[in-house]
């Protein structure tokens, strides 16, 4: 990976940590994006004294917000010619429904949303890599999403877990729709389920009893930091995926997703509203 430049969201803690780790132990120049600059300083200098690569660099920028997402492509278009590898990464959950600012279900807008905007604002820049893929990490819950347009403004009967599932079931079809689009290009797009992982997602921004039983079951059954960044990582730099595209992993293999993710007309429709709340042309 010693040629390549890699950005990826969420990368100054947990699986995005991890997987910015690996590939900067393979020589890769990495870039990190999150909201907090304390948090993004400590983990560029972490990620150089861990694997002696100083090629990283971070920018700070707040997933939830769309004016946040487009000065950080801005930037990164002006500071950078190509991208190879886009991670789209970064997400959460959220206990209660609340608006960001653009008056976007704060979890939609954080976990498919950005991915959605962030992929296509830096498109271009990833069409000038020969080597080109983007890499959703999505999750083994999107098997018990469903998708109702109207959460995405409005309390529908907002509960935590509806709200995380159907915003990662939107990551497994933002993928397959953007194959579709891309077909004809060299730009690959796949999903991941990167396992139940010990990190601090179910930690923050909940309730105590959410975050005990978060904490209690991540320690009895959670898999570590670098085995969670597997996935991403093979998606990222393995020769096997080469070419390979509009697919959804888990455990560094092709698995079947969720037969709706597959719903090609709920596909374009989450494309079409997407871009109707989050302008891209
Ligand atoms: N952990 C699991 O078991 C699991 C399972 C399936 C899928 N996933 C997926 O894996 C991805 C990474 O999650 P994780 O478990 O590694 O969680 P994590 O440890 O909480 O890391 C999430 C990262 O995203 C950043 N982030 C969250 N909201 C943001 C925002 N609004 N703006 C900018 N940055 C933001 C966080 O920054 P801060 O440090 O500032 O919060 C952090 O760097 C997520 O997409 C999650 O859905 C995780």
């Amino acid at each position: 990976m010693k040629d390549k430049t890699v950005l990826i969201t969420g990368g100054n803690a947990g699986i995005g940590f991890a997987t910015a780790e690996s590939l900067a132990a393979q020589g890769a120049e990495i870039i990190i994006a999150s909201r907090n600059e304390t948090k993004l300083k400590e983990a560029v200098a972490a990620l150089q004294n861990k694997t002696g690569n100083k090629k990283i660099k971070y920018y700070v920028a707040d997933f939830s917000s769309q004016k946040s997402i487009r000065s950080l492509a801005e930037q990164i278009k002006k500071d950078y010619d190509k991208i190879d590898v886009l991670i789209n990464n970064a997400g959460g959950v959220f206990p209660d429904f609340k608006l960001s600012e653009d008056g976007l279900e704060m979890t939609i807008a954080t976990n498919h949303f950005a991915y959605f905007l962030l992929t296509n604002l830096l498109l271009e820049l990833i069409k000038k890599s020969d080597y080109a893929r983007i890499v959703n990490v999505a999750s083994g819950s999107h098997y018990r999403g469903k998708i109702d347009f109207k959460s995405f403004t409005k309390d529908q009967g907002y509960f935590i877990l509806k709200a995380y599932e159907q915003s990662k079931l939107a990551n497994v079809l933002f993928t397959f729709a953007l194959a579709e689009k891309l077909k004809g290009t060299q730009v690959t797009v796949n999903a991941l389920h990167p396992g139940f992982v010990r990190t601090d997602i179910g930690n923050k921004d909940t309730q105590w009893y959410a975050k005990m039983f978060w904490t209690l079951a991540s320690r009895i059954a959670a898999i570590s930091l670098e085995d969670g960044a597997k996935t991403s990582v093979y998606l990222a730099s393995s020769k096997e995926v080469k070419g390979v595209t509009g697919k959804y992993f888990n455990k560094c293999k092709e698995q079947e997703p969720a037969a709706l993710a597959k719903d090609k007309e709920l596909q374009k429709e989450l494309w079409n509203m997407s871009a109707l709340f989050c302008p891209i042309a």
